[in-house]
C-alpha cells in the first residue's frame, strides 16, 4: 500500500535510505570495513574487461558504474543501451564479464543481450531486483538490490540501489585487482555506509523541491547539465521528468554543450546543472557560465563547498551537503527524483502510471 503517501513513486523514494542500506549491507561489513567477498563470488583479477548493457534508467546507472569500475578499479567498461548491443555484433573476449542491470530481469532486449553473450561464452553478472526472474536465473552470478517490490513506473529506489550495488562490486574488483590497499577499502566502505544518512538529509530538501517544481510546471523544454558521474545523472534527470511530467527534457554531458545545445538557450528554458564540488567542478562552471551569458536561467544543485565557489546567479541553488565523491551520484538523484515528481503532481499527470508506459517492457 501506500501508507500515508500520494503516490508509489513517493513513497518509494522516501524509502531510499532504508533500502539502500539493506543492499549496502549484503555487499559490505560495515563492522570490519571490508567488502563481503562471499557476496561477490567472481574473481575480478580474472576479468579483463566489462561487457555490460540495460534499459532506460538501469543504463544510466550502468554508465555511473563504468566511472566507478574505470577509476576505483581500473576496469575498462564497454557499456550500451540493450536494444544496440544485442544486435551489434561486438567482438567479446572471453575474459571479459558480461554485467547486465535490470529492476524486472525481464526486460527483452536485455534479457536478449545476456542471451547473446552466454552463447559467446562469457560469465554472466546480473544486478536484478527481481530474484525469481528470467534474468536471475540464467545468470552465472546474481548481485540482488535489496529496493524491494517497485511499482511506480518511474525507477527510483531500484535505480540508486542499483548504484549502491555498482559502487560495492567496484571497491570489491579494486581489491582484487590490487588497485586499492586495505586503507583505501577501509575509508571507501566506511564512505558508502554513510549514505543513508546523507539520503535522509537529502530528503528533508523536499518543500524547496516543491518550489521549484511549481516553475518547471510553468516550462516547455529543460535542459540537464552535468560531467563525469554526474552526466548520466543529467540523463537520468531529463528522462524522469519527461516520463512523468511529459514535459520534453534532454540530458547532456555539460563538455557537449558548446556543440550544439548552447543554440537553444534562452530565458524560458531552464538548464538544471549538476556539480558537486568535485574535479570536474570548475569546468562545469565554466560551463555554466556560457548559459548564464546567454541569458539562460540556472537551477544549481551542488553542495556548501560548490555554493560558495560560484558566484553566478541562478533561479535557484539546492544545496546538499559536502560529501564524499563516491556517494555523490546517489544523494544527487534524490533532488532529481523529487523535481521530477513534484512537477509531475503539478502537472496533474498520473505519476505511477504514465501514458505509453509498461513498468516491464517484455517485448522488443
Ligand atoms: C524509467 C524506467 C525505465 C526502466 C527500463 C528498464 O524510470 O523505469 O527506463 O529503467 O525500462 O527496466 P528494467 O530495469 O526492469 O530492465
Amino acid at each position: 500500500s501506500k501508507g500515508n503517501h500520494r503516490h508509489f513513486m513517493e513513497k518509494e523514494i522516501h524509502e531510499q535510505p532504508e533500502v539502500i542500506s539493506h543492499t549496502l549491507a549484503n555487499y559490505l561489513d560495515f563492522a570490519k570495513g571490508t567488502v563481503r567477498t562471499d557476496a561477490t563470488p567472481l574473481d575480478f583479477s580474472k576479468v579483463d574487461r566489462i561487457a555490460a548493457s540495460a534499459c532506460g534508467t538501469a543504463f544510466y546507472a550502468g554508465l555511473i558504474g563504468k566511472y566507478w569500475f574505470e577509476r576505483i578499479a581500473r576496469l575498462p567498461v564497454d557499456i550500451d543501451v540493450a536494444s544496440e548491443f544485442r544486435y551489434r555484433e561486438m567482438p567479446l573476449s572471453k575474459d571479459s564479464l558480461a554485467l547486465f542491470v535490470s529492476q524486472s530481469g525481464e526486460t527483452a532486449d536485455t534479457l536478449a543481450s545476456l542471451r547473446y553473450c552466454k552463447q559467446q561464452g562469457l560469465k554472466i553478472g546480473t544486478i536484478v531486483n527481481v530474484r525469481e526472474s528470467t534474468m536471475a536465473r540464467e545468470s552465472n552470478t546474481v548481485f540482488p538490490t535489496l529496493a524491494g517490490p517497485e511499482v511506480g513506473v518511474a525507477s527510483t529506489k531500484a535505480f540508486t540501489c542499483q548504484l549502491a550495488v555498482l559502487a560495492s562490486l567496484a571497491v570489491a574488483a579494486a581489491k582484487m585487482r590490487g588497485t586499492i590497499d586495505e586503507q583505501e577499502e577501509r575509508q571507501l566502505v566506511r564512505e558508502l555506509s554513510e549514505i543513508p544518512r546523507y539520503a535522509n538529509h537529502a530528503l528533508r530538501l523536499e518543500e524547496q523541491m516543491e518550489t521549484i517544481s511549481r516553475d518547471l510546471s510553468q516550462v516547455k523544454h529543460v535542459l540537464y547539465l552535468g560531467r563525469g558521474t554526474s552526466y548520466p545523472l543529467a540523463l537520468e534527470g531529463a528522462l524522469k521528468l519527461k516520463e512523468i511530467s511529459y514535459i520534453h527534457a534532454e540530458g547532456y554531458a555539460a563538455g557537449e554543450l558548446k556543440h550544439g545545445p548552447i543554440a537553444l538557450i534562452d530565458e524560458s528554458m531552464p538548464v538544471i546543472v549538476i556539480a558537486p564540488y568535485d574535479h570536474w567542478f570548475e569546468k562545469t562552471v565554466s560551463n555554466m557560465q556560457e548559459v548564464a551569458a546567454r541569458g539562460g536561467k540556472i537551477i544549481l544543485i551542488t553542495d556548501e563547498k560548490g555554493a560558495a565557489a560560484s558566484t553566478l546567479n541562478t533561479m535557484h541553488t539546492i544545496v546538499l551537503p559536502d560529501m564524499p565523491e563516491i556517494i555523490a551520484p546517489i544523494i544527487y538523484a534524490l533532488p532529481i527524483q523529487m523535481l521530477a515528481y513534484h512537477t509531475a503532481v503539478f502537472m496533474g499527470t498520473d505519476v505511477d502510471q504514465p501514458r505509453n508506459l509498461a513498468k516491464s517492457v517484455t517485448v522488443e
